[in-house]
């Protein structure tokens, strides 16, 4: 059975940056609040022409290099439009042809389920490359006036190819760990603009809800289980992990996750600074931000942990390969 093996990377930004000072401008927030609570100095907001389709494209060029790619695999809980997914727009823009492409939903988890998605259509036979993006215009479901949320979320998107190898390969993925708990999706939710619930002018219900300390303390929880879990089917131990790049909520959630595992802090990768919680794109935009900067290196043991709404979470792990 074939192994899918990173061969790519990419990322993208919207170009206008909110730092903490500007937010304090019109909201009851400080900068000093929002970077000791949360590590986020600034983030990005999309703009006209940056849609999750549109920095979708932009990451996943990067990540292509020229290359093509049976399918793309788009994570995403904010596409361009309600119907259809966005996966087949960015693939036709990306030049693949009729290659497959869909969207998955797991919000903040999305970028963990879509590698496994991934790797299940390289296992199976049916991609020999998949593009896996995880892209997110969060912020265009936040409610502006809401001091809970407009601090936390940015936009932006990340992108990886995999490609069929061998799984004792540098870059193999997996195993995998993934859950969900839909008894406790009110936790973090927007109510309307579903079927359930059409388009409405009602703030509390057409924006983000969020149970920041239920949400916090469920994903320092859940994550560690989930790295316990995946480092035991991998038969790694703890201190094997050279770097823990977790799904970038709060410095706070990723420091305290890491000291659950018993794993240094200086294992803790990430890019929260400067781009907040960018939902799906959070995990590629921090690997590719960590490959640039040379935090991560070629033989590097990686795992990867996220959780988000639905509630869903779920891990892998990798070794870093040698990429151009
Ligand atoms: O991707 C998954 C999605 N989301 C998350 O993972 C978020 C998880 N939750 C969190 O990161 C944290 O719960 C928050 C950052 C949202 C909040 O941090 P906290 O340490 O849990 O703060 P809190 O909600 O307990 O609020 C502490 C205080 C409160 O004031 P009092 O009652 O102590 O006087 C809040 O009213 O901070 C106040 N507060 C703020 N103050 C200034 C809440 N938001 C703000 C703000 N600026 N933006």
């Amino acid at each position: 059975m074939p192994a899918a093996v990173l061969a790519g990377i990419g990322s993208a930004l919207p170009a206008r940056i909110v730092d903490n000072h500007e937010l304090s401008t019109r909201l009851d927030t400080s900068d000093d609040w929002i970077r000791t609570r949360t590590g986020i100095t600034e983030r990005r907001i999309s703009g006209p022409g940056e849609s999750t389709a549109d920095l979708a494209v932009q990451a996943g060029e990067q990540a292509l290099r020229g290359r093509g790619a049976d399918a793309v695999v788009l994570a995403t809980s904010t596409p361009d439009q309600p119907c259809p997914a966005s996966a087949p727009q960015v693939a036709a823009r990306l030049g693949l042809g009729t290659a497959a492409a869909y969207d998955v939903n797991a919000v903040c988890t999305g970028f963990i389920y879509g590698l496994a998605t991934g790797t299940g259509l390289i296992a199976a036979g049916i991609a020999r490359s998949v593009l896996v993006i995880g892209a997110d215009t969060l912020t265009t479901l936040i409610d502006p006036e809401d001091r809970g949320t407009v601090p936390i979320f940015g936009d932006g998107a990340g992108a990886v190819l995999l490609r069929a190898g061998e799984p004792d390969e540098p870059g193999a993925l997996g195993p995998f760990d993934l859950h969900s708990d839909g008894g406790q999706a009110g936790l973090l939710w927007v109510e309307a603009g579903g079927c359930r619930k059409r388009l409405t002018d009602v703030p509390a219900e057409r924006y983000l809800a969020m149970q920041g300390t239920a949400v916090f303390r469920e994903a320092c929880a859940r994550m560690a289980e989930s790295s316990v879990t995946v480092l035991e089917r991998a038969g790694w131990l703890v201190d094997n992990v050279d770097r823990f790049v977790g799904h970038q909520a709060n410095i706070r959630i990723l420091q305290a996750t890491a000291k659950r595992l018993g794993m240094p802090e200086d294992a803790v990768v990430s890019n929260i600074h400067r781009v907040g919680n960018t939902s799906a794109a959070s995990i590629p935009l921090a690997l590719h931000d960590a490959h640039a900067d040379g935090t991560l290196i070629a033989g590097h043991r990686i795992l990867l942990s996220a959780f988000g709404a639905g509630l869903t979470w779920g891990s892998t792990v990798l070794s870093w390969p040698e990429l151009d």
